[in-house]
């Protein structure tokens, strides 16, 4: 502030008392304390009267008050001080002149004439409630008292005395943050359209990262629908209901892949789903089922003694995975079906049949696979027209759910067949299923060998098989 050194009032008092009055105030051994601050106020050093008019000629005189203030409130400090230009806000102590509800008029333990340093916290709660302040969770700055980090303790043209605009007042110090968001593909709305105290309170709160309200709440106020489904749904998908629920897998500012996740589906999932220790009992590492090297082929039990052995296989992965998605067939929130599939399929191994129970994955796949006893192009597992997946699967007493024969993520076998073989009780049963041009067969621990062919089919009663 600039200081406009009013020296025609200042001369007049020193006539009116007759003498420079600081030095004799000081020395006398009567306003000693007053010369003894770590950050005196210049004029008190210079000259009492600036500030103080005697009211009579000698002092002290007990129980008479000897002095008045050369003016009130601010405007005594406007004497020297050039008054606060007009704002927007106003501090309302300022507004009313209480400059010495913050300074110390003469001087100070610390600089601006204030008793306390760089944590101003204690000042202001002196007037402001200190206990929502006070939560589990602090910001930074707050935490530190800097209250001027973002607050002007006098006057501001934005609300709430911020110095700055909200949005510049938190991507300033948070620079990294701010690069990151400038940089980014997709930014949520809510952090594009409204201010960053939407989801966050500057101060403190009693939900992590400073959040007005614990996560998932805070994302429901907009996503109903997912709230909806959340609800409605009869399994929850874990991660949803932990402490960094929704941010499990979502970024709440910006994100690089759709959806906002952190990272591409496959990742995120695995982050989870790629150890040995998930759940009680085990759920099975997936990553390890996504990477799994080719079993060296056991000695084939031919079916047929001309068909060559069927080589190593490669790892295919399920057609959504050769993509990296895992939400194709899994609700990540949550779902009414077992494993969270996005529809109907036995929990069971063998089941007898009902038309429905595989929707989930004919809403992929032919959806009339298991209409017809006979077919011509319903299915490729066919002997002649006798469609091999009715008779395996739509049998009304016992029938086997596609997981018997198929792997849901990945296999190295031919037709996502399960070479290791399906769970029965601790032993695996396993296939040992190989391709032809027109056919294929197995050699089940189920059955004898069987083979079966589209063209010329094999006549199981002759084949001697
Ligand atoms: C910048 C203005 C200013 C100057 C300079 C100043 N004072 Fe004050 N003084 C005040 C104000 C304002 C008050 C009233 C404080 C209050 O009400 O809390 C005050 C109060 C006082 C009081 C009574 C209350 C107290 O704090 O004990 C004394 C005594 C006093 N001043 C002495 C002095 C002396 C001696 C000097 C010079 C060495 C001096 N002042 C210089 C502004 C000033
Ligand atoms: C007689 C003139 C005068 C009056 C009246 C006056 N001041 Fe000052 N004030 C000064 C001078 C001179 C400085 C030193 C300026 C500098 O160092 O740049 C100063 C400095 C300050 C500082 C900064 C101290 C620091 O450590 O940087 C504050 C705060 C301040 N004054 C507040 C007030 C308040 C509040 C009032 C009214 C109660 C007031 N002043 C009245 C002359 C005055
Ligand atoms: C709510 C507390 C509060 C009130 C009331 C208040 N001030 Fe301050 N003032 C401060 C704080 C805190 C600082 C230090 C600001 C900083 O370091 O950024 C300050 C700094 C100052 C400074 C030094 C400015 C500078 O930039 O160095 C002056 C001069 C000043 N105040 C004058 C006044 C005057 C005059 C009034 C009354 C009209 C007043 N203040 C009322 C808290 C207050
Ligand atoms: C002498 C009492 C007093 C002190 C000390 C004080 N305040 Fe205030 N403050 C008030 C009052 C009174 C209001 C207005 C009432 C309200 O809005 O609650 C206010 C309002 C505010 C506001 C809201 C302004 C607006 O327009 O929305 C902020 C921000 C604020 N104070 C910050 C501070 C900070 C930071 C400090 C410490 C440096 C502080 N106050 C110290 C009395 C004080
Ligand atoms: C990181 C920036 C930041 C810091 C640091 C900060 N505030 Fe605030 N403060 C804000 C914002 C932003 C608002 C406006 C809140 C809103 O609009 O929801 C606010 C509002 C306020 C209000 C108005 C009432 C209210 O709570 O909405 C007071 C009082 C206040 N702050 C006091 C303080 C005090 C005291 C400190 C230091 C202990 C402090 N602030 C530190 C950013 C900050
Ligand atoms: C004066 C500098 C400053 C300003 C302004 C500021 N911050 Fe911060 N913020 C910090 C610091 C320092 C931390 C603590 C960093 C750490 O612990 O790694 C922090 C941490 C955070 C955190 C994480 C809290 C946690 O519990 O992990 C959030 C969220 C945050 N700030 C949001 C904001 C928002 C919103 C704004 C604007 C209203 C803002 N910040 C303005 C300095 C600032
Ligand atoms: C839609 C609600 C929402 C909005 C709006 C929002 N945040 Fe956040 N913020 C969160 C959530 C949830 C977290 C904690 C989990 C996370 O990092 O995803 C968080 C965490 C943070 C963190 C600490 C963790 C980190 O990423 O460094 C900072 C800093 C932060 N936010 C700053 C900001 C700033 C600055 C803005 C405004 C530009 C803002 N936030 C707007 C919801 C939001
Ligand atoms: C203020 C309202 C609001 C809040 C709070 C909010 N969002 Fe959003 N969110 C939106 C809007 C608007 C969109 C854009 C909708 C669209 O494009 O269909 C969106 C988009 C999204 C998307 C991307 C959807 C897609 O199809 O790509 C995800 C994921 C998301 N939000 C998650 C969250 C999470 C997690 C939280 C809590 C941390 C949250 N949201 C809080 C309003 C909000
Ligand atoms: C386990 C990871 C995970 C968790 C936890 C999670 N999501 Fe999602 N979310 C996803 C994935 C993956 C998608 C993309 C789905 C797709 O592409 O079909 C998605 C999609 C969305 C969408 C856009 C599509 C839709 O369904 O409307 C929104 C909005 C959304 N999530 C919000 C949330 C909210 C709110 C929470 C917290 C309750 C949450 N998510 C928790 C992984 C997750
Ligand atoms: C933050 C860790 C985490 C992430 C990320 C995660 N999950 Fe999970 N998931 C779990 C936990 C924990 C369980 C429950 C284990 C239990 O019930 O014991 C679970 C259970 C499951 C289940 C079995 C549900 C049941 O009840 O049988 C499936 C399926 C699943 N997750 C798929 C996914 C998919 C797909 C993704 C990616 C969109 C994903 N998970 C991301 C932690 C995670
Ligand atoms: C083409 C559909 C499909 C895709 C894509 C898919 N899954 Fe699955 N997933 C299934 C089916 C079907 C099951 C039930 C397997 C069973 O019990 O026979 C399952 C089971 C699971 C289980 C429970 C396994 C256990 O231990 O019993 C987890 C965890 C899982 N999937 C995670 C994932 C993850 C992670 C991804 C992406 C990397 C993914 N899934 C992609 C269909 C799929
Ligand atoms: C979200 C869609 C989706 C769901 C659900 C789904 N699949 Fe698939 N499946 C595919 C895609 C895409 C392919 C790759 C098709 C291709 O390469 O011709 C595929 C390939 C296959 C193959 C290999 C076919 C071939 O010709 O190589 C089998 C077997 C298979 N799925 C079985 C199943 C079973 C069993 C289920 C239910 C447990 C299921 N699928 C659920 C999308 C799905
Ligand atoms: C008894 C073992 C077995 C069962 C059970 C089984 N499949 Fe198959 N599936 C096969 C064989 C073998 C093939 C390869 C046919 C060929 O290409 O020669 C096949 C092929 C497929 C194909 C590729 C397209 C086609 O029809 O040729 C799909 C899709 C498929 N199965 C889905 C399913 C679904 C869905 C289920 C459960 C409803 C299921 N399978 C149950 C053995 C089985």
């Amino acid at each position: 502030m600039k200081i406009a050194c009013l020296l025609l009032p200042m001369l007049a008092a020193m006539v009116l008392v007759g003498a420079t009055a600081d030095a004799a105030c000081i020395t006398d051994g009567c306003h000693q304390k007053l010369s003894q601050f770590a950050y005196p106020h210049a004029p008190v050093a210079d000259d009492c009267l600036s500030c103080h008019v005697a009211l009579t000629a000698t002092h002290p005189q007990a129980g008479e008050k000897n002095f008045k203030l050369t003016a009130d409130g601010a405007a005594l400090c406007a004497q020297c001080h050039t008054a606060f230009p007009k704002k927007k806000t106003v501090h309302a102590p300022v507004g009313e002149g209480e400059c010495l509800a913050c300074h110390q008029v003469h001087g100070a333990a610390q600089p601006k004439l204030l008793d306390v340093g760089d944590n101003l916290a204690a000042l202001c709660f002196n007037c402001h409630d200190e206990a929502p302040f006070r939560q589990d969770f602090r910001h930074g700055p707050v935490a530190a008292g800097v209250c001027t980090g973002c607050h002007d303790p006098h006057a501001a043209d934005e609300d709430a005395l911020l110095k700055n605009p909200l949005r510049t007042t938190c991507l300033e110090c948070h620079a990294d943050f701010a690069g990151k968001l400038q940089a980014a593909a997709v930014v949520h709305a809510p952090v594009k359209d409204e201010s960053c105290t939407f989801c966050h309170d500057p101060h403190a709160s009693a939900a992590k990262y400073i959040l007005k309200k614990e996560m998932p709440a805070l994302c429901f106020d907009c996503h109903e629908k997912v709230a909806e489904n959340v609800a409605e749904f009869k399994v929850r998908h874990a991660p949803v209901d932990d402490a960094m629920s929704c941010s499990n897998c979502h970024s709440a500012h910006f994100a690089n892949a759709a959806g906002l996740l952190a990272a591409d589906e496959k990742t995120i999932c695995l982050n989870c789903h790629g150890t040995d220790k998930l759940g009680n009992p085990p759920l099975k590492n997936i990553k390890k089922q996504l990477t799994a090297k080719p079993k060296k082929k056991e000695k084939k039990v031919a079916p047929t003694s001309q068909e060559p052995a069927e080589p190593t296989g490669q790892l295919t992965l399920h057609g959504p995975l050769q993509e990296d998605r895992c939400a194709d067939c899994h609700n990540p929130h949550g779902s009414n079906y077992f494993r969270l599939l996005t529809g109907p399929y036995p929990e069971e191994l063998y089941l007898p049949y009902q038309a429905g129970a595989y929707d989930f994955c004919l809403q992929c796949h032919e959806p009339l696979l298991l209409r017809y006893k006979e077919t011509t192009i319903y299915t490729e597992f066919r002997n002649g027209n006798r469609n091999l997946h009715f008779v395996h699967v739509a049998d009304n007493r016992k029938g086997r759910t596609c997981r018997t024969c198929h792997e849901s993520h990945a296999s190295t076998g031919k037709k996502l067949i399960n070479e290791e073989g399906m769970p029965f009780g601790d032993w695996k049963v396993p296939i040992r299923f190989s391709q032809t041009e027109t056919g294929g067969s197995c050699a089940p621990g189920c059955h004898r060998p069987l083979g079966y062919d589209r063209e010329e089919p094999v006549n199981y009663r002759q084949s001697g098989l």
